[in-house]
């Protein structure tokens, strides 16, 4: 458990570095993040480098016992490349490129871009990578951001090509995976075919999901190159990425092979603000962020990451870029650095040492205002620097990995296909996913997320959020798991080409589970239908379908059990064996006692804290979380065993006990 922070040396007079990584030292920081825009600066002109200032700030922090986290400022290219090589700019959808001026302004597949990129990383690589106060890398910053992975240039459409071809090998072969005899649009040849864009209804929706895939693997392609050369250079020390919150128009899974260390950036209140959640719930947590956003993101990094993962930026006060940009209430950044650590993080590193006062986020706050004072994230984090140490003199084991009894399964191929063929204009997947985990939350489980192609080893409950497309040996493994598994509509409904099952859904699933979807509806916003679970009268056993609903025949009715069905008798929950089927996506209420329910069948204990206090465990250790606007008393854990707060957790606070 470390802290971090991210610094601009090339923002500030040279007169301020030493003070600032005298007081960074002082305040608890030992990891400085810097360089990841500096591009204009190293180079200024082509060829010619300008490391003096680079060195100079690097031996700073080195000589005040700070290391550096290096990046590759690959997310900036300077004008002068862009104007040798136009070709570097994206193309958007609409046919034009998108100019210079801020920053991510390159296409993943631009030849040209990738060879400035090698020479680029190789220099600064060739440079730090054995400098003593040089820990850790970071590779380029926040692939995707601002909407970047998917280009529709020349060159992107020529790689297209070759991706393809390697794909199908045939040319038949691809016109029978994507069925092209539809609407005559079969191809002679790989040549023949363009990127999926500006045709007059839509495209196809096959073409379309291969056109994301290849846009995910040009990320992970890019990525791949600048570790190899970091790797040749910098022998023996990590190498990252920072990830961004929710993000999901790469493979994450793919690009974080490649990495050591998976990192992502947390701002909690810009991300409320940016969301699907309801107004009230925007209201409610306006100044906290929502109880379970953070935590999800913890978890799906923490799931990818091969050394324990990182916050590598921390919001520390208003961000600029939501459409509004609240204060987080006084707690919440020494709160959310602590939920980073009870999730298994090894370092949060906050975002920005200090206000800018130029440019496009001179709104955004830093941990010192911009006139050099020390603002409340500041203050906060020299608290949390305090408290890690009381944290690890309290339990040896206070850094240990963290395991879930339960799995979430998460993927980006499932966010990519819905996106495409939605059927219902609001089959938003990473909502639906989330809003899974926050029930799993609200019961007091610690949730692994993790791919649908990870290990199953040591779960006793699976819960897979609308998977259309599962990998082949997917039945076999997650019968093999022992869990109870729970998979949520739409599940098995895709082959991987977007066709529909030759058996219908759930497809290459019907082993683990003999039913089949025959009909399918999707549902407006403002619709819902009554689900009722057999054998109660009860109300808290009553419940609505939104969004969806599968129509499901059992293919052996002697094997199975139906718990709930909709109003008009259509089974919504079915069971066989250790596997249970929903037919829609319920309400949270009832979701949550679904989840209870299932947990208990598999042997765990459901504990309810509600909405918005959460329990997570790490080592002997267990964290409290108080979101709410009133006081949570913990009930039942003698006052010798808390190591933070006591039974007693304030708004906006946070409370660690020893379980044990
Ligand atoms: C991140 C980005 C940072 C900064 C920050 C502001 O997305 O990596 O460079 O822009 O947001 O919140």
């Amino acid at each position: 458990m470390r802290l971090g922070v991210c610094y601009y040396p090339e923002h500030w007079p040279e007169s301020m570095w030493e003070d600032d990584a005298r007081r960074m030292k002082a305040l608890g920081i030992e990891q400085v993040r810097i360089a990841e825009f500096a591009w204009s600066r190293i180079e200024p002109t082509p060829g010619e480098y300008d490391w003096s200032w680079l060195d100079r700030a690097v031996d700073v922090l080195g000589n005040a016992g700070l290391q550096v986290v290096m990046c590759t400022p690959t997310a900036t290219p300077p004008k002068w490349l862009i104007d040798r090589h136009p070709d570097i700019l994206p193309v958007g959808a609409d046919g034009r490129p998108r100019a210079f001026g801020s920053r991510r302004h390159y296409d993943f597949s631009s030849p040209s871009y990738f060879e400035a990129s090698r020479k680029i990383c190789t220099a600064v690589a060739e440079r730090y990578g054995k400098h003593a106060a040089v820990a850790y890398w970071q590779t380029d910053n926040e692939f995707g951001c601002h909407n970047t992975v998917v280009s529709y240039s020349p060159a992107a459409v020529a790689r297209f090509r070759v991706w393809l071809k390697e794909r199908y090998q045939t040319i038949d072969a691809l016109n029978r995976a994507w069925g092209t005899v539809f609407w005559s649009m079969e191809y002679r040849n790989f040549d023949e075919i363009d990127a999926p864009v500006a045709t007059v209804t839509e495209a196809h929706p096959s073409h379309r999901l291969d056109y994301r895939r290849f846009a995910s693997d040009e990320v992970a392609r890019y990525n791949r190159m600048q570790v190899e050369i970091i790797r040749a250079h910098s022998p023996g020390r990590p190498v990252a990425h920072n990830f961004m919150q929710l993000f999901t128009e790469f493979d994450h899974y793919k690009v974080a092979r490649d990495l050591d260390v998976a990192t992502w950036d947390s701002y909690p209140l810009g991300a409320l603000e940016e969301q699907w959640y309801a107004p009230e719930i925007k209201a409610k947590f306006l100044r906290t962020g929502h109880p379970d956003f953070a935590s999800f993101n913890h978890d799906v990094y923490r799931g990818m990451s091969k050394l324990p993962f990182w916050v590598m930026e921390q919001q520390p006060g208003p961000v600029n870029w939501a459409h509004w940009n609240p204060a987080p209430l006084p707690g919440m950044v020494r709160l959310w650095s602590w939920e980073a650590f009870a999730h298994g993080a090894g370092c949060v590193s906050y975002f920005r040492w200090r206000q800018a006062p130029f440019a496009q986020e001179q709104m955004h706050a830093g941990l010192n205002t911009p006139d050099n004072r020390i603002d409340i994230g500041g203050s906060e984090a020299a608290k949390v620097a305090q408290e890690i140490a009381h944290v690890l003199s309290a339990d040896a084991d206070a850094n240990a990995d963290v395991h879930g009894k339960i799995a979430l399964i998460y993927d980006y191929e499932a966010k990519w296909l819905f996106e495409i063929h939605p059927q219902g204009a609001d089959f938003h997947y990473p909502r639906f996913a989330f809003e899974y985990y926050s029930a799993l939350r609200s019961l007091g489980f610690d949730v692994d997320v993790i791919s649908a192609n990870a290990p199953f080893d040591g779960y006793s409950m699976i819960v897979v959020p609308p998977l259309p497309v599962v990998p082949a040996d997917f039945a076999a493994r997650l019968a093999a798991s022992g869990a109870h598994i729970v998979l949520g509509p739409r599940t098995g409904s895709k082959t991987p080409d977007l066709q529909i099952p030759a058996n219908l859904p759930p497809g290459a699933l019907a082993s683990l589970l003999p039913i089949r979807v025959w009909r399918v509806e999707s549902m407006r916003p403002n619709v819902t239908e009554p689900v009722r679970l057999d054998g109660t009268g009860d109300a808290q056993r009553e419940g609505y379908a939104r969004h969806w609903r599968d129509l499901i025949d059992a293919v052996d009715e002697r094997t199975f059990s139906v718990h709930a069905r909709f109003g008009d008798g259509h089974p919504a929950y079915v069971q066989h064996g250790r596997v249970h089927y929903f037919a829609s996506l319920f309400d949270d209420r009832l979701t949550e006692s679904l989840f209870a329910r299932i947990a208990t069948e598999a042997w765990l204990t459901p504990a309810p804290c509600g909405d918005s206090v959460r329990i997570s465990r790490r080592g002997k250790l267990a964290y409290v979380f108080n979101y709410a606007h009133e006081k949570h008393v913990i009930e039942g854990v003698d006052a010798s065993r808390f190591v933070i707060g006591t039974r007693e957790v304030e708004p906006q606070s946070v409370a660690v006990y020893r379980t044990e």
